[in-house]
């Protein structure tokens, strides 16, 4: 006879929901590699595993007072590039960060909470003072309070960014500690992402600072290059006549290209000229040749792709469109809750 086992009640797991995850990039210009690789490519990873919320940052661009005419292409050409990327819209919420109004507001109540001197220590907004002393607006100084409320408004706890966005995300954390101290716990602390276990900060090709979308555009790799640029541009990158000792120690713009090689080359390449390097026969030239053709290989289809998509603005609208109805069903509930423990709610 056979034992009949009597079953325990099936314990369901709990129901798990996904963990938020908010990220934008701004409407200032062509992507580079440095958005792709400290940005895009984390989104398109954790589009499947997360409940994603990407945007476009045009608030964040008015800082610089773009030309009306230029905004709305610069708006759609960040749309475009994310898809050509691997964004899936039907997966994520993609808008435009104007499209909700949820924000601004959330970024008038979290400016109550932010103070001159903090803001005026972030070394991003120091930078901007440099660089442009006749336009240090209120936009700049609280650019950081905009971000929060960027992530904070669909109650983010991973933020997909590059190395560059480190501080801001600690000003959110604090800003954040603030608001659940002053009137009760509503947030959750967001920390930076990236699935390598460093976030990543790519290298101009001349070894000066960072690819970036407006300074030094002739050292960065824009995913819109066509391929002789590329070459041009891989090829002019810093070198010099090599090591003359087996094993020296690397300067740091040729510890560039390795990076920007570990990027698009395969392993074995990579190591190839390592090794080369180490055993002082490595020649410079045909190692950016190397590089420039992998970088070849990578930008090309993403640059058709976003050609394609960008030639069809009714797709570009239905996206914005229909990421902004997801993007506004979180921040309205959102913001609802902060009026109430703020004490907004008179009928
Ligand atoms: P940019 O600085 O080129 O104008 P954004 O400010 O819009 O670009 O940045 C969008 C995203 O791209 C952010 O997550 C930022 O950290 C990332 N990013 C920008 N430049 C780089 C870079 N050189 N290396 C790594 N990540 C970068
Ligand atoms: N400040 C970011 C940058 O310059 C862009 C950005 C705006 C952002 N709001 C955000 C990034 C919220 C992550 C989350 O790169």
């Amino acid at each position: 006879m056979l034992l009949s086992v009597r079953r325990p009640f099936r314990i369901l797991p709990p129901v798990m929901s996904k963990e938020i995850v908010v990220s934008g990039i701004r409407s200032t210009g062509f992507l580079h590699l440095g958005n792709y690789f400290g940005a895009m490519r984390n989104y398109v990873k954790m589009q499947d595993e997360y409940n994603c919320y990407f945007f476009v940052a045009d608030y964040h661009s008015l800082t610089t007072h773009p030309d009306p005419k230029d905004l709305r292409a610069n708006v759609y050409r960040v749309v475009a590039e994310n898809v050509a990327c691997g964004l899936d819209p039907e997966k994520v919420a993609l808008y435009a960060q104007s499209d909700v109004p949820e924000i601004p507001e959330l970024y008038l109540m979290l400016n109550m909470l932010a103070y001159m001197g903090e803001l005026e220590k972030v070394p991003t907004f120091k930078d901007k003072v440099r660089q442009q002393p006749q336009n240090v607006n209120a936009g700049l100084l609280t650019y950081p309070v905009l971000m929060t409320a960027d992530i904070i408004i669909h109650k983010a706890v991973k933020v997909p960014v590059g190395k560059d966005q480190e501080q801001h995300i600690e000003m959110a954390r604090n800003f954040v500690n603030r608001f659940n101290n002053r009137y009760g716990e509503l947030f959750p602390e967001p920390y930076p992402f990236n699935y390598s276990s460093e976030l990543i900060k790519v290298p101009s090709l001349d070894g000066t600072g960072k690819m970036s979308k407006s300074e030094n555009e002739n050292a960065t790799l824009y995913l819109a290059d066509e391929d002789d640029i590329i070459r041009k541009k891989v090829m002019k990158a810093k070198t010099d006549s090599g090591p003359t000792e087996h094993n020296s120690e690397m300067p740091e713009y040729i510890q560039n290209l390795f990076l920007l090689m570990g990027l698009v080359s395969t392993p074995d390449v990579v190591d190839t000229y390592k090794k080369a390097f180490n055993e002082c026969t490595i020649r410079y030239g045909d190692m950016k040749k190397q590089l420039a053709e992998d970088m070849v290989q990578f930008i090309a289809p993403i640059r058709e792709k976003t050609k394609e998509l960008h030639a069809n603005e009714d797709a570009i609208k239905k996206i914005l469109k229909e990421g902004a109805e997801k993007a506004r069903a979180s921040a309205s509930v959102t913001i609802a809750e902060a009026r109430k423990l703020i004490g907004i709610n008179y009928y």
